[in-house]
């Protein structure tokens, strides 16, 4: 397994182009199953996910093409089998995302039930409950999902979502896209990926309204049509590298983004002390030499501060001057990144759902284990400020959502390589 070895002290400074979203281009590869024809899709990231979700479409029978400019045409008619095998979707949950466009589209699907993953158990009970309220006929068995789309197709209903769920909240509304009648869905996810993939929706031809808000509105259509989209950019790796300048106390501009898809996050880097500029498609922060302060934050659903920035602020706050509290509301086992900074002398103790962590001047670099996406996002950045080396194992978890970190992190001054495992 390749390493990644970090030399901290270096102050970053630089500008980096940030990818599309690994969390919006995931759901929209899964909804051109809906299309009547063949649909491109640009601005993808070169992320493993990205590869994982293309190779179930092989598998499935249908043979994407990727063009010059890495933009992949999908045609779904093409499609042989509806079948989505374990040995796919056990690397990748997101694949649960062909659920709904597979039984909405072709009538019925056989989905591996995702197992849990290192952050959490991870349930599908809210993508099979907005289903079968759609009358599709769902039983779980031998470790597979198996749906069926009742005579005459799936029909429009009213779901409310008992909890905020982004993947079931783009499951149910990609399958009432082709559903007969209106669909209304209730306390549904607002994050902005959301809103990528209704409006790709929407330029299939389909109509979805009021996505980006609790209720989400669907009339479904008899067909949607072959299309060309291009993703929008990844709001957390934007974080991520934001934060990676905060803790160096260096200088970052983050072009081909969208300052306001994480304003949250923003509003905590200015509490933390960064020195803020945004324009259309760029955010530039600057330290200006200068340590951040602590801040205290909590998790929830969009467009309150993002689960998934939460490791790379325990990093912040690792090193940060003064204390801060961090609660973490959505997933139930997402600090195993603190176990692994206590090895490079981070200050922190987890209390049920809240890690206090009280800032030290200096980390020391030390041998450390990525266990899941972000977490490993975060023993990069408390690597890139620690005194002396860090060796990162398990650094597959990182290439599922970070294009080409060790290039990105090169451009801005980061002493970092890879080590083939
Ligand atoms: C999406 O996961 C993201 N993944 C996650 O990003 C992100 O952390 C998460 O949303 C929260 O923002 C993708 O978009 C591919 P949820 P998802 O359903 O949809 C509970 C990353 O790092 N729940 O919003 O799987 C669940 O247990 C990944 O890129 C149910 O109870 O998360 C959790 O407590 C990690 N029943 C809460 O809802 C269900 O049927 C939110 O989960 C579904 C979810």
């Amino acid at each position: 397994m390749d390493k990644l070895i970090i030399t901290g002290g270096a102050r970053l400074d630089g500008e980096i182009r940030i990818s599309g979203a690994k969390n919006a281009a995931l759901p929209i590869l899964a909804a051109t199953l809906l299309a009547d024809g063949p649909v491109t899709v640009g601005n993808l990231p070169h992320l493993h996910d990205i590869t994982t979700m293309i190779e179930l479409f092989g598998r499935m029978g249908i043979e994407p093409v990727i063009d010059e400019k890495l933009a992949v045409e999908i045609d779904p008619r093409t499609i042989k089998t509806l079948v989505a095998p374990y040995e796919l979707v056990k690397t990748m949950r997101a694949s649960i995302l062909v659920l709904g466009p597979m039984v909405a589209r072709f009538g019925k699907a056989e989905v591996a039930l995702p197992g849990g993953c290192a952050i959490g158990s991870r349930p599908v009970d809210l993508h099979i409950r907005g289903l079968e309220a759609m009358g599709a006929k769902i039983e779980v068995e031998g470790g597979y999902i198996k749906a069926e789309a009742p005579e005459g197709g799936l029909r429009g209903a009213h779901f409310f979502f008992d909890t905020v769920s982004v993947t079931g909240t783009e499951n149910i509304m990609m399958a009432a896209a082709l559903a007969k009648g209106r669909s209304v869905l209730q306390n549904a996810a607002r994050e902005p990926e959301v809103v990528d993939l209704a409006n790709f929706i929407n330029a299939m031809g389909g109509k979805v309204q009021g996505a980006g808000t609790d209720t989400i509105t669907i009339d479904g259509v008899e067909r949607l049509d072959s299309a060309h989209y291009r993703v929008m950019p990844d709001r957390i790796e934007t974080g991520t590298y934001l934060v990676a300048a905060a803790v160096t106390g260096g200088r970052v501009k983050v072009k081909d983004t969208d300052p306001t898809i994480l304003e949250a996050v923003l509003e905590k880097l200015k509490e933390a002390g960064a020195d803020l500029t945004t324009g259309e498609d760029w955010i530039e922060l600057d330290m200006h030499g200068k340590r951040p302060k602590a801040v205290n934050l909590r998790t929830a659903p969009y467009p309150a501060f993002p689960t998934d920035m939460q490791a790379q602020f325990i990093s912040l706050n690792a090193i940060a001057e003064g204390t801060g509290a961090v609660i973490e509301t959505i997933f139930e086992n997402r600090f195993m990144h603190v176990y692994e900074m206590h090895r490079m002398g981070a200050q922190i103790q987890v209390e049920g759902n809240t890690a206090i962590v009280t800032g030290v001047p200096a980390l020391k670099g030390a041998p450390v284990m990525a266990t899941d996406l972000r977490a490993s996002a975060s023993l990069v950045l408390s690597a890139l400020v620690a005194e002396g080396d860090t060796l990162i194992d398990r650094i597959y978890h990182i290439d599922r959502g970070y294009e080409c970190i060790e290039e990105k992190l090169q451009m801005l001054g980061a002493k970092i390589r890879r080590v083939p495992g």
